[in-house]
């Protein structure tokens, strides 16, 4: 396993279609992504970086190319095979967040725990040290709606890296933060990598990311452009 790419994409693109007009999400994408390793994909608004991010969970199926996560491609896994594999093994930060109006935020960072088949305490427990390492106690028993938009954006950094995923899949994880504050997300989401040999792939718009990353892609109109 250690020896192999956690992602790879071949050719990979992505058409919506809608009635009769298409637009274009990701065209040619060819990306091979290994352990130990924060990868930047750069672009601006509609470039197709939530596009591309959701097909590597598997939740978006390209429209060409071939798809491998963990060295077998997402076509031969069956649902739940893939359910299993991103409840255990992807952490996803999605750019609305997506966090449980009526949980707590420790509540839902445990949720993400609770598939592990651990003890509750044991869950608690790994929650709690969590929000103490990314600075956010103060945080763990609000509601998102009585929460800024920063602050969501923590919790749901909190929520990806709770299980100890070997592939953490970013979506604009600084968009609602400020400089300070960005950079703990993103330095954290740098020595996730690097500390712990796993992957961590993270698309933005937010060219201060730049120096945290171990490797820079640029996407224009869906395709990788030589910057
Ligand atoms: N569900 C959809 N149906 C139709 N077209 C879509 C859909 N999602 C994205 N697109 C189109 O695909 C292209 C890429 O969109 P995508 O959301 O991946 O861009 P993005 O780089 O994440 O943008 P942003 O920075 O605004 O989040 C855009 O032209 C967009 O209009
Ligand atoms: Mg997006």
């Amino acid at each position: 396993m250690k020896d192999k790419n956690i992602v790879s994409l071949q050719s990979v693109s992505k058409t919506y279609k809608i009635n009769a007009h298409s637009s274009v999400g990701v065209k040619d994408i060819t990306l091979n992504v290994s352990h130990g390793e924060l990868v930047l994909f750069l672009g601006p608004s509609g470039s197709g970086k939530t596009t591309l991010l959701t097909l590597i969970a598997g939740l978006l199926k390209p429209s060409e190319g071939i798809i491998s996560l963990f060295g077998k491609t997402i076509d031969s896994f069956t649902v739940s095979e893939l359910q299993k594999l991103r409840a255990e093994k992807i952490g996803f930060i999605f750019q609305t967040f997506l966090l449980i109006d009526s949980l707590t935020a420790l509540q839902n960072v445990e949720l993400v725990l609770r598939f592990a088949s651990k003890s509750k305490r044991e869950v608690r427990r790994i929650a709690e040290n969590i929000f103490r390492e990314l600075n956010i106690e103060y945080l763990a028993h609000k509601l998102p709606t009585t929460m800024s938009q920063g602050e969501k954006q923590r919790v749901a950094v909190a929520r990806a890296i709770a299980n100890n995923a070997d592939l953490i899949l970013a979506d604009e994880p600084t968009a609602s933060l400020d400089t300070e504050n960005g950079s703990i997300i993103i330095e954290w989401l740098n020595t996730y990598a690097k500390a712990n040999n796993k992957c961590v792939i993270v698309v933005s718009h937010d060219l201060r990311l730049k120096e945290y990353a171990h490797r820079i892609i640029y996407l224009e109109d869906g395709r990788i452009i030589n910057a």
